[in-house]
């Protein structure tokens, strides 16, 4: 007897899945970000909260910072701008790192940009408004963690005030108080995306993960988690390193810094080349993720110049590439082309993205069964010459196919090529053995 499922169950099962497919949809078709670390660590141009959480100096000395944490020159719609340049379509703010210093004017705890710090403002909400107003999506980060709080339980690598166990009364009042800036945070500024950080210290039921969740999303149901969030987020959030294996997480983004650092640090001179940039950024894209690329603004607001240059680098090579970065999906395996290669959304388009050009000049791809109804380059319209070898009519393998990309058309980061082909991709994996026939 067959068994006809009723439909409302079928939308029951269905419906989350649909929903979260859609609600992430805008952050997967986004490709970059720009993280922002701003906070008492600029003005000494140190490594942000862990200089004291690691005894590079003393709590005391740290917090000295305050007193120079002026933003006399910030300008956020600059930032914004700059942000947006560089091909952006979400940036995200380091609302208040493990040091517990609040950029906005909350009403709990004492550390914020407003009552403790020379700038004596609320240097948030203007940058949420310039957000806003260029129309990009916006991510808090926030640190579970708050190092100078009395109330938590960790303070510096060798010091912790006190166990869960030990002192429950006391871990609820520091609940009470994270669980306040939250829901300040959410209210005032409805962020679509939230970027946790320093979920390792407890366990999820510590913290009260889903009373966390719940608590943000009453108010804006599509909001994003990343991951940290003991792993009970969206999103997998890889640190530094591009992943080397194409990641089996449908969601994922890589931060990582310009130099070696978050904050702004003034010996850090290790800066990657925009090529460098470009190199991980295409990365991402080919393996189906996101870049958040981190800034780190000085105390008086201005970023450094060689962040500013490297965010009008990527400008350049978005603005010309906008189709082949924007909504689409991670690429086909390297066996098929020995570089990176993403997909259209309805994968009838396939990207190639060439870094160095090979000696003859020609990419080579095996074992694409579609006919490549047209190959161009993207940005720059010329129209590409295809040979194909290897392939007889009386025989499935369907090839391997050059195609040749003119010295001209070489852009100088990555040059890319769109072929777009008869139907949806279409992998030949088989192996043909002897033909009899023929
Ligand atoms: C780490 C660090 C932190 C930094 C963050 C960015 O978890 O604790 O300093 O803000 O990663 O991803």
């Amino acid at each position: 007897m067959r068994k006809i499922i009723p439909l409302f169950i079928l939308i029951f099962l269905v419906a989350p899945r649909v929903q979260a497919q859609s609600k992430m949809e805008w952050f997967q078709d986004a490709k970059l970000g720009i993280f922002i670390h701003w906070g008492l660590y600029s003005v000494e141009g140190i490594s942000e909260s862990w200089a004291f959480y690691n005894g590079y100096l003393s709590h005391e000395d740290y917090l000295q910072q305050r007193n120079g944490f002026g933003a006399e020159n910030y300008d956020p719609q600059a930032w914004v701008e700059l942000i947006a340049a560089s091909g952006a379509k979400y940036t995200v703010i380091t609302s208040k790192h493990h040091e517990g210093f609040a950029l906005w004017d909350t009403k709990y705890g004492n550390l914020n940009a407003v009552e403790h710090a020379k700038a004596k403002r609320d240097v948030l909400t203007p940058f949420v408004n310039a957000v806003r107003d260029k129309g990009l999506q916006l991510g808090l980060y926030f640190s579970l963690p708050d190092w100078s709080h009395l109330n938590y339980t960790h303070h510096t690598k060798d010091k912790k005030r006190y166990t869960i166990a030990n002192d429950p009364q006391r871990w609820k009042k520091y609940r009470k108080y994270m669980l306040g800036q939250l829901n300040e945070l959410s209210k005032k500024y409805s962020p679509n995306l939230w970027w946790f950080d320093g979920d390792w210290e407890h366990s999820a039921e510590e913290w009260g993960v889903e009373e966390i969740k719940t608590l943000l999303t009453k108010n804006s149901a599509n909001v994003i988690f990343n991951s940290r969030l003991n792993g009970k987020g969206d999103y997998d959030t890889p640190e530094i390193g591009v992943p080397v294996y194409r990641p089996k997480a449908p969601y994922w983004e890589l931060c990582v810094t310009m130099n070696d650092s978050w904050g702004y640090q003034k010996t850090d001179t290790n800066y990657k080349t925009s090529l460098q940039v470009m190199d991980l950024f295409v990365d991402c894209i080919s393996k189906g993720g996101n870049l958040l690329l981190d800034i780190g603004p000085k105390a008086d607001g201005t970023l450094p110049k060689e962040q500013q240059d490297l965010l009008k680098a990527l400008g350049q090579w978005t603005k010309k590439h906008g189709s082949a970065i924007y909504g689409t999906r991670k690429g086909i395996p390297y066996d098929h082309f020995y570089g990176p290669t993403a997909l259209s959304k309805d994968k009838k388009t396939l990207y190639l993205y060439v870094r160095d050009v090979p000696k003859d000049g020609k990419l080579v791809l095996k074992g694409i069964s579609n006919r490549i109804n047209v190959a161009y380059v993207v940005g720059e319209g010329s129209m590409l010459q295809k040979q194909t070898l290897c392939k007889v009519y009386w025989n499935k393998y369907p090839g391997i196919t050059y195609i040749e990309l003119p010295p001209e058309s070489i852009d100088p980061y990555y040059t890319v090529v769109a072929l777009k082909l008869d139907g949806e991709i279409d992998l030949f994996g088989s192996t043909t053995g002897a033909i009899e026939q023929n």
